[in-house]
């Protein structure tokens, strides 16, 4: 199919791709032939979250000619990200960090700084959905953005180029410009949208090889302009070849739209779910068995309890209010749907462990394997687990959490429940005592497990939920477990 004329491919770059899709950090200089990027080498980054954190360590590690700051208005957040206790867990991200801090890598509390500075201002703060006001949990929250456009309005002294990295309505970059270039002094500020991709627990993989980096501008010299500096800095690692130009309104609607598309797979796969567990075929096998068809392709059919994570709920609905606000109904229906889907396979989960330990939870003691949402990552925002935690604690059920990396947020996300959730790290003792074990997170470490000492620990008939379709079931049952996995028939011994 032929690419659409405004979506294209940079030119085929053969430059120095210095260290392209390897493992580890290497450090590049700059890129021949990149005759603007060297006027544009201060860059700064205002939020340091989990994209602005490691998306500007790479960029300072594989481009040690640049001077990368990263700043925040959450001096903890700083102070983590300035220790040796990083203030989130990422496989990789410490040696990265390590490589660049202190050499071309900084975070610091001073915006007005950091501004005044930079040549090229990332903007990568957190855009939830609203919960108050019009729009209220559908539309996405603008206000941090909107007061970022406003501090860099206050504190520039020069021309800049402003980076969409948050997640943001599609034509959200019309009203930074709007507020940026009507200030008075003279200034321009070329707005650029550069969303990301990373996907959390494989970011540092992501960042490194990233199957593609998408930069929108306006079609006119200034824009272009302003789309070749930011390409330059990712051309440093990046084949050319995966850079992509678009509009600005393309890249802005790509991010929403990946983002509906992946978690879309995950509501239909999941559905079908549903319909193997009343017919005993086994999801597994059904996945299987169309992901082998090219068209379809093998990823992202994984059924489970339901995607959770910081973005997909709220990008679907800023999509679905976004249609709306176009008069597109049926779209916005279309959408909404696999959000319905995701919600209801979590409250299914619950209800067949319900239904399953004899129509009552009620002071039985249930371990919760996993709270993060899910496999190498602390982030628990969304996560499947904080809704199962609420239904079992409703169902009046001693809950036990245990996670080797969530317990921290945990306890955040579950502050309301105080008092009657435990903590615990460890696994073999969250399940001592318990009538059933529930698998939320698709941690490594929970298949490898031994689970006949787990087993020793347990009330009978001891029950294991597995949400995530990661363990033995055929070898647990065996051992004596009453075995439910997620669209799979049951493996019971009554
Ligand atoms: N987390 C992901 O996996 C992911 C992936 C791709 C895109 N995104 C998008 O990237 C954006 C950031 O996500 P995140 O997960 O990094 O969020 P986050 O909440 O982890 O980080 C955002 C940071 O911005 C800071 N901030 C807010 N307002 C500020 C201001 N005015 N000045 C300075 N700092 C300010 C906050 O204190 C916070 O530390 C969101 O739009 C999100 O949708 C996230």
């Amino acid at each position: 199919m032929a690419r659409p004329a405004r979506l294209r491919r940079r030119n085929c770059y053969h430059g120095r791709l210095s260290g392209a899709g390897q493992a580890g950090v290497v450090p590049a200089g700059p890129p021949p032939g990149s005759s603007i990027v060297s006027h544009y080498d201060h860059i700064l980054c205002i939020g340091a979250g989990y994209v602005g954190g490691p998306t500007m360590a790479m960029i300072a590690a594989r481009c040690p000619h640049l001077k990368v700051t990263v700043v925040d208005i959450n001096q903890a957040r700083i102070d983590a990200w300035n220790s040796d206790d990083l203030p989130i867990f990422e496989p990789g991200l410490d040696e990265v960090v390590r490589a660049a801090r202190g050499r071309n890598l900084f975070f610091s509390g001073d915006i007005a700084g950091g501004i005044r500075d930079a040549d090229v201002i990332f903007v990568s703060v957190n855009t939830p959905t609203k919960t108050f006001g019009q729009g209220a949990g559908q539309a996405a929250d603008l206000q941090h953005w909107e007061k970022t456009a406003r501090q860099i309005l206050a504190h520039a002294t020069r021309d800049k180029i402003v980076v969409e990295k948050s997640t943001l309505p599609v034509r959200t970059a019309q009203a930074m410009e709007r507020i940026l270039n009507h200030n008075g002094h003279g200034l321009r500020f070329d707005v650029v949208s550069n969303p990301e991709f990373l996907a959390e627990g494989t970011a540092i993989r992501d960042l490194e090889d990233p199957d593609r980096i998408l930069i929108g501008a306006h079609e006119t010299p200034e824009g272009r302009r302003a789309r070749t500096v930011i390409a330059d800095i990712y051309a440093n690692w990046v084949p050319r070849e995966r850079i992509i130009e678009s509009n600005l309104w393309s890249a802005e609607l790509s991010k929403l739209t990946a983002n509906a598309f992946l978690a879309q797979r995950i509501s239909s796969i999941n559905s079908i779910s549903a319909l193997c567990e009343a017919t005993e075929a086994d999801v597994d096998e059904v996945a299987y068995a169309i992901g082998t068809d090219s068209r379809i392709g093998p990823r992202f059919l994984k059924a489970s309890v339901g995607f959770g994570g910081s973005c997909f709920r709220k990008d679907i609905l800023n999509l679905v209010y976004i249609c709306r606000g176009y008069g597109l109904d049926e779209v916005a229906d279309y959408w909404e749907s696999v959000i319905a889907i995701n919600d209801w396979q979590q409250a299914r989960f619950v209800h067949n462990m319900l239904a399953n330990m004899f129509n009552t939870v009620a002071g039985k003691r249930i371990a919760l394997f996993g709270f993060a949402f899910k496999a190498d990552t602390g982030d628990t925002r969304e996560s499947a687990a904080i809704g199962v935690t609420r239904q079992l604690v409703a169902e009046q059920a001693r809950v036990v959490v245990t996670d080797p990396k969530a317990l921290d947020n945990a306890r955040i996300d579950l502050a309301p429940q105080a008092g009657l959730v435990e903590f615990e790290p460890d696994p073999y003792e969250a399940a001592r005592g318990a009538h059933a074990i529930a698998v939320l997170t698709e941690w490594k470490l929970y298949r490898e497990l031994d689970y006949a000492r787990i087993l020793a620990g347990m009330e009978r008939p001891a029950f294991i939920f597995d949400g995530r379709n990661i363990l033995d079931h055929a070898r647990l049952h065996a051992m004596g477990f009453n075995v439910f996995a997620i669209g799979k028939a049951p493996l019971k011994h009554f």
